[in-house]
């Protein structure tokens, strides 16, 4: 493809893009496909002759448009919002058409430097102190590989550089709590851990970690002769937004050097909200912290801010230096292949960059606190219904919620849950998540999507109530 023949083509597939998001909420919300059917529409062998992109831009509307669930809908209530705001999708078409890559400073020095640049503004923007330093990883999952692998190396002094784990008798203990994310527990056992000595911590009746429960599990550690090193808090539960103390357990993670990893992969976007930062209180007592970009915030998939308070014992675990990526400037730049696990970067920068200058903080902050007004409106409705119920606290913009119809409980309960929201889903009127809490299924409602207004919430409520009712 030529450049000429790529800006014609470019314009068709922008005007594609703007027409799909345009009309999207005429599309039902979640794919009704058959497993097998997409891929049963597709030839099972590459083409023998170049075809005209014409084609292949038809086939994306014919073929596989009927197999997406639609995220960026308006009555997309599912998972938590993953927001691909139209300024950040701009960002990283641009990051994709450079097609730069970041393996040293040197290699693109404004790949790293805005990086740096856009993460202190997220920094600031946070309301987090001049103390932390970020880059932008892709996912919460690695983040927390990484803040685990940094306090493994921590707590057995490099071990990394000699025997590794194997080299020691004494097993390194994480602690977490019930409710965290499973990419917590994924990143405990890659680390090297063993689920063995990973310890699930109690949680209280708002479903946030027990600072008595973590003292406890430390303390029983301890006279086993284990070795506690690490504890991950969540900011923002998976299942309810639920808000561990972080407070209390930055306190016991000082008093025994424990490694403190915050995951606010979801509610970390709220902390731009200055009247949300209570939530986190403490959290200036942590060693790291993700908070993911690429979710309510707005930024296209994927981008991961990693905060560390240590960048000097990060980038000791993570750097290596072949001399093929030596310049004589290392001394004096950031290269930020040593701040994470992979060696190439994207310039994932730029799409944050896009999406704060198009939307400046103001912009950034109202789409939250509407989103906020509208879980609220949806909190009080569910409560004020006879036959519904709120199932946990709504600190943000999750609501959990049950249908209990009279005389309906246990199995007989869950199945009347899963089958209201199944169909519900099915209508294509909505994408609601359906989450067992206490042993029992309800379903999760995730307000948050870009485009969602409160006529939107309005109308979910009401096929909620229409779903439910019929069953
Ligand atoms: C609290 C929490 N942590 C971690 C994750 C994993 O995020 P990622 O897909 O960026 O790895 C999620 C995903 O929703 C989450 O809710």
């Amino acid at each position: 493809m030529t450049p000429e023949e790529f800006r014609r083509q470019g314009h068709a597939l922008i005007d594609w893009i703007a027409d799909y998001r345009a009309g999207v909420e005429e599309l039902p919300v979640m794919s009704r496909v058959a497993p097998g059917e997409i891929k049963a529409s597709l030839p099972t062998a590459p083409p023998r002759d170049p075809e005209p992109f014409e084609a292949i831009l038809r086939d994306v509307g014919a073929k596989l448009v009927p197999g997406l669930s639609h995220w960026q809908h308006p009555r997309f209530f599912g998972y938590f919002p993953s927001n691909g705001l139209l300024a950040s999708v701009l960002g990283d078409f641009l990051s994709t058409g450079l097609g730069v890559l970041g393996l040293s400073w040197q290699s693109s020095p404004a790949l790293s430097e805005l990086e740096e640049v856009v993460c202190d503004w997220m920094r600031q923007l946070l309301g987090l102190s001049d103390g932390w330093s970020g880059v932008i990883q892709d996912t919460a999952s690695t983040c927390a590989l990484v803040a685990l692998i940094c306090a493994r190396e921590r707590a057995s002094g490099y071990a990394l550089s000699g025997d590794g784990l194997q080299g020691s008798q004494t097993p390194l203990i994480v602690y977490t709590s019930a409710h965290s994310h499973s990419s917590i527990e994924k990143a405990a056992l890659l680390a090297g851990f063993g689920r063995n000595h990973v310890r699930s911590v109690a949680v209280d009746e708002r479903y946030a970690m027990r600072p008595e429960a973590l003292a406890a599990a430390i303390a029983a550690d301890l006279a086993l002769g284990l070795r506690p090193c690490a504890v991950v808090a969540t900011t923002g539960t998976t299942t309810t937004t639920a808000m561990d103390p972080l407070g209390p357990i930055a306190l016991l993670a000082k008093a025994h050097g424990l490694w403190l990893h915050v995951d606010a992969a979801m509610a970390g976007s709220a902390m731009i909200l200055p009247e949300c930062r209570p939530l986190w209180e403490g959290v200036e007592g942590a060693d790291s912290l993700v908070v993911n970009a690429h979710k309510w915030l707005g930024v296209a998939f994927d981008c991961s801010l990693y905060y560390v308070r240590d960048p000097e014992h990060l980038v000791r675990v993570m750097s290596t230096n072949p001399s093929y990526l030596q310049s004589s400037v290392d001394d004096r730049v950031k290269n930020l292949r040593d701040w994470g696990i992979p060696l190439g970067r994207r310039f994932r920068a730029l799409k944050l960059w896009c999406l704060i200058r198009e939307q400046g903080v103001t912009g950034l902050q109202e789409r939250l606190r509407r989103d906020l007004a509208h879980a609220a409106w949806l909190d009080a409705a569910v409560r004020a219904h006879p036959r519904w119920r709120v199932l946990a606290p709504v600190a943000l913009q999750t609501v959990c919620v049950r249908h209990e119809p009279e005389g309906l409980s246990g199995e007989d309960l869950d199945r009347h849950t899963q089958a209201w929201a199944e169909r519900l889903n099915r209508s294509g009127e909505a994408y609601v998540t359906p989450a067992k809490l206490d042993g029992r299924w309800m379903v999760r409602i995730a307000v948050g999507a870009a485009p969602t207004e409160l006529h939107h919430v309005e109308a979910l409520w009401a096929a909620m109530q229409a779903e439910a009712e019929r069953g």
